[in-house]
C-alpha cells in the first residue's frame, strides 16, 4: 500500500505531551502509544519499497539538531527520522557557535527558536538543559537526545521496541544493564520504563560503577555477570563512559573484560533466545567480543533502525501536539 499523508490518519489524540524529556515522565500508555507508533514507521515507512522510505507528515517544519557534545547514532537518526518525514533539518554545530563567545544557552537558543523552528533536539552535558529550554521557549518541541548522566529517552525507547518486536511483551521479562551503571544515561532511561512495563532490571557492574540507590527503586543489583547469564532475556552492554568518570573506577581494561565482557563462553552459558542490545559505540573485546557482537543474539544493527522508527515516532507526535494547540488559539 502506498501511504500518503491522507491516508496516514491524524497523530493519535492521546498523545498530549509536546516535549521528550526523559521517560520517567511517560505512562504506560504514552510508552505504548510512541512503541506502536515507531512500530507502524517500521513497517510501513522504512521496509516499503513504494514509498521511498518517506513520508512527509512534517512537510514545512523545521527541526534543529542542538548537539554539545558529540554523536554518531543519535544526531544521523534523528536528522533522517525528520528528513524521511517531510521536515527541514538543520544542524547546529555548538563549537563554532557564539556560545564559544560567551553566549548562554538560552540567548542561544531564543535566537535559534527566532529563526522559527518548530523542534528542537539537544545534548548537552548538564542534567536538566534540555528541561530548561522547554521551560523557557515558547511554542518549540524540545527532544531530549541525552544530557549528562541522566535520560536518552528515545534510546531508551528504542531499546524497548527492540525488545518487544522478539518477545511481544515486558511483563516478567529480566533485562540486565551491564557495565557503566553510574554514568549512563542509556541505563536510567532503560530502568526508568522497564519498572513501569512490569519488567525485571537487574544492573551488573563493578560496585564502584553502581549506586546501592537503585534496590530502593526495586532495581537488582549483582556485581558478578556469571551469576546472573542463566537467568536473563536481555543484556543490553553498555560502554565504560571514561570521559566522565573523575576517578579510575577498576585497575585496568584488561580485568574489566575478563569480568564482564559478553564473549562466547559466557553466551553458551545464556537462555538459549538470550537478546544482547548495545546502544553503541561499542568497544569490541571491552564489553562484547566481536564474535558476540556480530553473532546471531546480537540485534544492535536492528536497533539502530528502531531508532529511526523511534525519532520519526517521537518527532511526529510532539509537533502534531504542538500544531493542535497552536491551531486551536
Ligand atoms: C549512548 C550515549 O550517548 O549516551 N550512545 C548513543 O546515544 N548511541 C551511549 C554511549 O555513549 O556509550
Amino acid at each position: 500500500m502506498l501511504y500518503t499523508p491522507a491516508n496516514w490518519g491524524s497523530a493519535p489524540l492521546e498523545w498530549t505531551r509536546e516535549h521528550l524529556l526523559g521517560l520517567a515522565d511517560l505512562s504506560v500508555e504514552e510508552i505504548t502509544i510512541i512503541l506502536d507508533q515507531a512500530q507502524r514507521f517500521r513497517s510501513c515507512i522504512l521496509e516499503s519499497s513504494e514509498n521511498s522510505r518517506a513520508i512527509p507528515l512534517l512537510a514545512g517544519k523545521t527541526i534543529v539538531n542542538l548537539f554539545f557534545e558529540n554523536s554518531t547514532r543519535t544526531k544521523t537518526s534523528f536528522g533522517l527520522a525528520g528528513r524521511r518525514l517531510g521536515a527541514n533539518v538543520v544542524d547546529f554545530a555548538s563549537s563554532t557557535s557564539s556560545l564559544s563567545k560567551g553566549e548562554t544557552l538560552i540567548d542561544t537558543a531564543k535566537n535559534i527558536q527566532a529563526m522559527g523552528l518548530d523542534a528542537i533536539v539537544m545534548r548537552h552535558s548538564c542534567p536538566g538543559a534540555p528541561k530548561l529550554l522547554a521551560s523557557r521557549l515558547k511554542d518549540c518541541v524540545v527532544v531530549n537526545a541525552g544530557d549528562g548522566a541522566y535520560e536518552h529517552p528515545t534510546q531508551g525507547l528504542l531499546d524497548l521496541l527492540t525488545i518487544r518486536r522478539r518477545f511481544g511483551s515486558f511483563k516478567d521479562l529480566t533485562v540486565a544493564l551491564v557495565g557503566d551503571i553510574a554514568h549512563s544515561r542509556v541505563a536510567r532511561s532503560n530502568i526508568f520504563a522497564l519498572l513501569k512495563l512490569g519488567a525485571k532490571p537487574i544492573v551488573c557492574g563493578p560496585s564502584t560503577l553502581i549506586s546501592p540507590y537503585w534496590r530502593e527503586l526495586g532495581v537488582e543489583i549483582s556485581y558478578s555477570l556469571d551469576d546472573i547469564l542463566p537467568r536473563v532475556d536481555v543484556f543490553n552492554l553498555l560502554r565504560i563512559q571514561f570521559e566522565r568518570q573523575v576517578t579510575r573506577p577498576f585497575p585496568s581494561i584488561r580485568e574489566y573484560a575478563r569480568l564482564y565482557a559478553m564473549d562466547a563462553d559466557r553466551l553458551a552459558r545464556c537462555k538459549k533466545d538470550v537478546l544482547i542490545l548495545a546502544p553503541g559505540p561499542i568497544n569490541r573485546g571491552v564489553e562484547i567480543t566481536p564474535d558476540v557482537a556480530d553473532g546471531p543474539h546480537s540485534a544492535i544493527l536492528d536497533q539502530v533502525t528502531n531508532g529511526i522508527a523511534t525519532r520519526m515516532a517521537t518527532l511526529w507526535l510532539t509537533i502534531s501536539a504542538m500544531s493542535r494547540r497552536l491551531a486551536a488559539r
